[in-house]
C-alpha cells in the first residue's frame, strides 16, 4: 500500500479552499493508502502567533479533520510538535539546503516582501516541510497548487542527500486536483482563497453558519455580463463559483453551464451557496460534537503514539547517514 502524506496550518479556520484543494482529497485517498495526516504547529510559528489562540486552532484543525471524515482508525493523525523527530531532521536537511534556492520560494517572497523583521524560520520552512514528508517514506503527498515549488524542492534536497550521504529517501510525488487546485477568493478572484486574508468576505471559512455562506456568495464578484460560462481568463469569478459547485455537487462544470446558460447569475449564486452548506453543513455538526470531547485528545495521543514510532527509524538512519552521534 502506498504511503500518503499532508499537513494543513492550524494558523486561522480553515477554508473551502483547504477543503476542496485538499482535505476532501485527503478522505477519498485513505480508503486505499496508508495515510498519515498532520497538524503543522511549528510552521504556523514562522510568522507571529497569540499562543493561546494557536493552542485553540490547533484542536479545532484535529476536530476538522476528523469531522470532514478521516477516520482514525484507518489514518494517522497527529500534531507537528508532538513527534520530535520533524524538527530534528529539519535540521538536517537545512544543513542540504541553499540559500538561494529557498530565496526563490514564491511563499517565502510573498510572505517577506515589504515587511522589516522576517523570521528566519519562514526561509527554512520547505527543509522542514521536507522533513515531514521524507521521515515517512511517503510515495504521494496531495497538495493544493500553491504548494507545488515546495514539493519540487522537497524532492531535490531528497536526491541532493541520497547522492551526498546515503540512498535512504523515497522521492515523492506531488497529487494535485485537476479541479479544485486553486480555488480563488470571492472578492478578488484573480488571487487564491486564503484563511490570511484581511477580508472575511474574501473567503468561506468551513465553520462559517449557512446564512453568512449565502451572504458572501451572493456578494461574490463577478462580471457584469451575465453569461455563466467557464474561462478563467476573461470570467475569474464565474468560473470559480463554477468550479466549487461542481466540487460541492459532484455535477461536472460542462454540465453545470449546460443547465444554468439561459438563468441569471442570482439564481446560479444561490444554488452554488445552498450545494456549499449542504457540505459544510454536516461537518460543523460534526465539529461541534467533538470539539469539547475527550475522544479527540485520545485520536491525537494515539496518532502522536503511531507517527513517533513511524519516523524515529528514518531519523536515525539520516543521523547514521551524516555521522551524527556515536557509531552504535
Ligand atoms: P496550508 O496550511 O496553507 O494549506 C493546506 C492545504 O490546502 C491547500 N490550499 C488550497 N487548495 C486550493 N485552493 C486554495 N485556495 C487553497 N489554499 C490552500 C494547500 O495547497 C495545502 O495542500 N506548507 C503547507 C503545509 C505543510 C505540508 C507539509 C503539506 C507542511 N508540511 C507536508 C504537505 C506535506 C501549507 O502551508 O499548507
Amino acid at each position: 500500500m502506498k504511503r500518503i502524506f499532508s499537513g494543513i496550518q492550524p494558523s486561522g479556520t480553515l477554508t473551502l479552499g483547504n477543503y476542496l484543494g485538499a482535505m476532501k482529497h485527503f478522505v477519498d485517498l485513505q480508503n486505499d493508502h496508508d495515510c498519515f495526516f498532520c497538524i503543522v504547529d511549528q510552521h504556523a510559528i514562522t510568522v507571529p502567533q497569540d499562543r493561546l489562540e494557536l493552542r485553540r486552532n490547533t484542536k479545532s484543525l484535529a476536530a476538522l479533520y476528523i469531522a470532514s471524515g478521516i477516520d482514525p482508525e484507518r489514518s494517522t493523525l497527529f500534531i507537528q510538535s508532538e513527534v520530535p523527530a520533524h524538527a530534528q531532521l529539519a535540521w538536517i536537511m537545512q544543513c542540504v539546503s541553499y540559500i538561494g534556492e529557498l530565496e526563490r520560494m514564491t511563499q517565502f517572497k510573498d510572505k517577506s516582501s515589504g515587511k522589516e523583521a522576517v523570521s528566519s524560520a519562514l526561509l527554512t520552512y520547505p527543509p522542514l516541510m521536507a522533513a515531514d514528508i521524507l521521515l515517512y517514506g511517503t510515495d504521494i503527498v496531495p497538495v493544493g497548487e500553491d504548494q507545488k515549488q515546495h514539493l519540487e524542492l522537497t524532492r531535490n534536497l531528497a536526491e541532493r542527500f541520497n547522492r551526498l550521504y546515503n540512498d535512504i529517501f523515497t522521492l515523492p510525488e506531488v497529487r494535485i486536483p485537476k479541479v479544485g487546485a486553486r480555488i480563488m477568493s470571492l472578492t478578488e478572484p484573480d488571487k487564491k482563497m486564503s484563511k490570511s486574508n484581511e477580508n472575511a468576505k474574501s473567503y468561506i471559512s468551513m465553520l462559517d453558519e449557512p446564512k453568512i455562506i449565502r451572504k458572501k456568495i451572493k456578494s461574490a464578484v463577478t462580471d457584469s455580463d451575465q453569461q455563466i460560462a467557464f474561462d478563467p481568463d476573461q470570467k475569474p469569478g464565474v468560473s470559480n463559483l463554477l468550479t466549487i459547485f461542481s466540487l460541492c455537487t459532484g455535477r461536472s462544470i460542462d454540465d453545470l453551464v449546460l443547465d444554468y446558460q439561459d438563468k441569471g447569475y442570482g439564481e446560479f449564486k444561490a444554488d452554488t451557496a445552498e450545494a456549499v452548506v449542504a457540505v459544510l453543513e454536516p461537518i460543523q455538526k460534526r465539529y461541534e460534537e467533538l470539539i469539547n470531547s475527550d475522544e479527540l485528545d485520545l485520536i491525537l495521543d494515539n496518532g502522536a503514539e503511531k507517527a513517533q514510532a513511524a519516523s524515529y527509524k528514518m531519523l536515525k538512519k539520516a543521523e547514521k547517514a551524516v555521522g551524527l552521534g556515536r557509531k552504535r
